[in-house]
């Protein structure tokens, strides 16, 4: 109890109301846990640069499952409530389930999720269920086998996927979103199949626009899609009605099918920037924290870890990077006519830091 009687929070009030530069509060912490990745996007991991003889992280760069679970004890002091798993693709992470059993029993973590391209997911979907995981995000931008199979640059068949969700489904790892990137001229044409395949099954499809993360894509402002044109074709088949955002800083805004089959959702990081309540860090799998999707450096903390920090010090070490922290990449860059000239060298690439 506080002398004025009022209950202590036994976690997340270590910032006080501050927060960062922007007064912004930390409440997700996105874990990536492995470089590696079973697909090769062009537009994250082109197999032009990773190819069989890239040198990704050796294992014992890698954060541990005990080091993990002690930056995500620190975090939630600081008033982290969600935990998100990434990539690469978390699932060639050995045994991940045994990490997932070990975050969601932290006291003070309400959400643990995790992101996968959804090719592993039929083999492991029970076994996350069982260890605890809360859901699963599956990324997926097509449904057009083709498209499917030139857009993972290396031919794989689209139906392990569609088995990958059916079988995250049946384990209950739900609500089960599908996150799809549009490109312009590569799938854009196929974006209304996917709200008809999801509607009446439960899972959200969120159409996300597609960005200039890291330096490898070749970005180009003509390939992004606005989501006001996206969701003009798909009213066109399937009415739209806006809903009320799900928590303070979701970064996709909601609209349900009129005919009440399914909801949808659109991510505007270009033509809508939604910094003003970004309450997200994200940490490499070798243990550097960026509190940007755009950042340049992280900032290590495996150091501290392997060196024997304990909570308190942790605590004051993620204190210290996010009080500091004003960043605000994608409203900047909206302001900025020539997008090129703020292009950064040495800006993260996706798959290290898991999207
Ligand atoms: P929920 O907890 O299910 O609401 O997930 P989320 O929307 O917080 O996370 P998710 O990883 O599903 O986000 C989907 C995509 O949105 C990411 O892969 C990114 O492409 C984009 N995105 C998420 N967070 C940010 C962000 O902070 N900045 C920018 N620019 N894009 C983001
Ligand atoms: N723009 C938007 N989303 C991207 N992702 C990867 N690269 C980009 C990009 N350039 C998405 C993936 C996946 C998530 C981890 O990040 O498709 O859904
Ligand atoms: Fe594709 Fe995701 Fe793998 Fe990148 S990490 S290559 S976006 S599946
Ligand atoms: Fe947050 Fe950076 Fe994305 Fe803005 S660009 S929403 S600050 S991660």
């Amino acid at each position: 109890m506080a002398l004025d009687g009022a209950p202590v929070r036994a976690t997340g009030d270590r910032l006080g109301a501050a927060g960062d530069r922007f007064g912004r509060q930390l409440r997700d912490l996105r874990i990536s846990v492995i470089d590696r990745c079973n697909f090769r996007c062009p537009y994250c991991m082109p197999k032009e640069t990773y190819g069989d003889d890239y040198e990704f992280l050796a294992p014992d760069e890698y954060l541990t499952f005990a080091e993990i679970e002690r930056l995500s004890r620190a975090a939630v002091q600081l008033g982290v409530t969600k935990l998100r798993l990434t990539g690469g693709e978390p699932l060639l992470r050995p045994d991940v389930a045994t990490l997932v059993a070990a975050l969601v029993a932290i006291d003070g973590i309400e959400d643990v999720a995790l992101t996968t391209n959804g090719f592993l997911l039929s083999q492991h979907a029970a076994a996350l269920r069982a260890a605890g995981l809360h859901r699963v995000t599956v990324s997926l931008d097509t449904l057009d086998p083709d498209v499917f199979a030139a857009m993972n640059g290396l031919g794989l068949p689209l139906a392990r996927v569609l088995d990958g969700v059916e079988a995250a489904r049946a384990a209950g790892l739900t609500p089960i979103k599908v996150n799809a990137v549009v490109q312009r001229g590569v799938n854009d044409h196929t974006v209304v199949d996917l709200v008809r395949h999801f509607r009446h099954t439960g899972v959200t499809v969120r159409f996300i626009e597609y960005m200039d993360v890291g330096t490898l894509n070749r970005w180009a402002g003509g390939a992004v899609v606005p989501s006001a044109e996206l969701m003009r074709a798909i009213a066109a088949e399937f009415p739209l009605e806006p809903l009320a955002a799900a928590y303070h800083g979701e970064v996709a805004e909601r609209y349900r099918l009129r005919d009440g089959s399914g909801e949808v959702g659109f991510i505007s990081s270009i033509s809508q920037p939604f910094c003003g309540s970004c309450t997200r860090a994200r940490v490499s799998t070798d243990g550097k924290i960026y509190t940007c999707l755009f950042g340049g450096i992280g900032t290590d903390l495996k150091a501290a870890l392997r060196g024997g920090a304990d909570e308190s010090e942790m605590v004051a070490l993620l204190a210290g990077i996010w009080t500091r922290r004003d960043d605000r990449y994608s409203e900047e860059r909206a302001r900025v006519a020539e997008h090129v000239a703020q292009r950064d060298a040495r800006r993260v690439e996706m798959y290290q830091i898991g999207g």
